[in-house]
Parts: structure tokens; C-alpha cells; sequence
């Protein structure tokens, strides 16, 4: 049993408004590698030649097998109890939004609802030239990525280095970190902006900010409330909590 802080508990009990950041450490206890840390996947590949627009348009079929071998991954995996914990919390309050880093889609699965998806979800395409969602399958045989029908390449539908963020996503993240009483930033480095200025808003309108990670992180400084462990031992803990 983990304790809890009696003042966390209070508000927790009490919020109207919630809303959570998460990050690739909600997902790993589902086996989905991180991005940073020794294990990480680019302390292994590097990012500059498989995750921007000019790797794709130099190598479009580097690219692809790398993507398309992320979604096999991923296709294998299913949510842990920290995603369902989250998709549990959503019940409970009048206002939540979750706001997500990861491109797994572990929280559409374990039930979440009102979710915005920061970085793109890998299981999607999208034209390069002018966004259209591309449904067809993608067979790299001859070398090349289908087309759309605008002439673009198809790609995945993730946001690359060097890329904009989709910007009602982003809006609608922000204004509900202006909102929230309460603010949980999940298993991410804080490293990533816009992502990592989200918590930080919160915090400056006003929300308690809880941190769950397995480490420090230079939001740590900023939290009200940090608690070191795995998301997926924790935030079960913390719905067990919530008022019946
Ligand atoms: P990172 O890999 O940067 O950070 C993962 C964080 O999760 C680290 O701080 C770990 O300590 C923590 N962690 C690992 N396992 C955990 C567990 N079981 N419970 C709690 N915490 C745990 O991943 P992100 O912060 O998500 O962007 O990375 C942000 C963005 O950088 C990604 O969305 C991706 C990447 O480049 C794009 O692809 C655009």
C-alpha cells in the first residue's frame, strides 16, 4: 500500500477539473520502449535519420520499415493498470481531459475517452503534402510509399523533430490546463516542448501539480506532490482512494 498525502487526498476528493499529461513511461510497464535512459530508443537509433521530414523524403523506405515495425510492436501490446486506472479516473470527475504524448493508443483501448493526442497515433497515415488520412495498406515492395491522390507521399500520422504539433490538439490541451484544480504529469521526462509547458501552466493557474515517475525530472522542482515508482503501481493506488 503506498501512502498518499492527506492534502492530495483532499483535493483529489474535491477537484472539478482534472486533466493529466502522459508520456512514454506510462506504456512501459506494457513493454513499450522509452524514448531517453539507457534503454531508451534513441540511445540506439538516431532520431535525426528516422523521425523528421527530411529523413522521410531522403529514405522513405528506411523510414517506413522502421515505422511499420513500431506498429507490429505495438499491435502485440495492451494497456497496463495505469491506463486503465486513468480510463477509471475519468468517471469520477465533471471536467478531465487526457492529454497524451504517446502514439501506442494504450489509452483508447484500456476505455479512455475524452483524450487528445499530442504526437499523432502510429496505427494512422496521412498524407505528406496535404494531411489527407490515408486508409490503404502500405507495401513498400517496390521501394517506394504509396501515394495520395493529390500526388503526396504517404507517411505515418506521428509528429517528427522539427514538426508543428496539431494545433486544436494543442489548443484544447492548454485551455484545459488552464482549467484543471488538479494536474498529473505521468511517466514523461519534461523535456519536450510544448508537451512539458503544460504542466507548468497548470501550476501557474493555479492547479496542484502531482508528478509520478520513476525518477526526478525537471518538473520536479515545480511540483506540489512527487511521487517516485511506477504509474502502474501508483495510480491504481490513487483510485482506490476516490470517494464511492
Ligand atoms: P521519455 O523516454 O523521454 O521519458 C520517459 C519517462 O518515463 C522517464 O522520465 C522515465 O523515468 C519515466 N518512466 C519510465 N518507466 C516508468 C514507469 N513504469 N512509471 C513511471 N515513470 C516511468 O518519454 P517522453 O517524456 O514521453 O516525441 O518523451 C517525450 C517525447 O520525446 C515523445 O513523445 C517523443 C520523444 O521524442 C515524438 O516522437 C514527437
Amino acid at each position: 500500500m503506498i501512502e498518499l498525502s492527506a492534502k492530495f487526498l483532499k483535493i483529489f476528493g474535491s477537484a472539478k477539473s482534472v486533466a493529466v499529461l502522459t508520456g512514454a513511461g506510462l506504456s512501459a510497464e506494457s513493454g513499450v520502449p522509452t524514448f531517453r535512459g539507457t534503454e531508451g530508443l534513441w540511445s540506439k537509433f538516431r532520431a535525426e535519420e528516422l523521425a523528421t521530414v527530411e529523413a522521410f523524403l531522403n529514405n522513405p523506405k528506411l523510414v517506413w520499415e522502421w515505422y511499420l515495425h513500431r506498429r507490429e510492436l505495438m499491435n502485440q501490446v495492451t494497456p497496463n493498470a495505469g491506463h486503465y486506472a486513468l480510463a477509471e479516473m475519468e468517471k469520477y470527475f465533471e471536467d478531465f481531459t487526457l492529454i497524451t504524448q504517446n502514439v501506442d493508443g494504450l489509452h483508447r483501448a484500456a476505455g479512455s475517452q475524452h483524450l487528445l493526442e499530442l504526437h499523432g497515433n502510429i496505427s494512422r497515415n496521412k498524407c505528406l503534402e496535404c494531411g489527407k488520412p490515408f486508409r490503404g495498406e502500405i507495401n513498400l515492395e517496390s521501394g517506394k510509399p504509396p501515394q495520395c491522390e493529390c500526388g503526396g507521399r504517404i507517411r505515418p500520422d506521428v509528429v517528427w523533430f522539427g514538426e508543428l504539433l496539431p494545433e486544436k490538439v494543442v489548443r484544447e490541451a492548454f485551455e484545459a490546463a488552464s482549467r484543471a484544480n488538479l494536474f498529473f504529469s505521468v511517466g514523461t521526462s519534461s523535456l519536450v516542448y510544448p508537451a512539458a509547458a503544460m504542466p507548468l501552466t497548470a501550476n501557474r493557474k493555479g492547479a496542484y501539480l502531482v508528478e509520478i515517475n520513476l525518477e526526478p525530472t525537471p518538473l520536479t522542482e515545480f511540483a506540489d506532490y512527487s511521487l517516485l515508482g511506477k504509474s502502474g503501481e501508483i495510480l491504481p493506488e490513487i483510485i482506490k482512494r476516490l470517494p464511492k
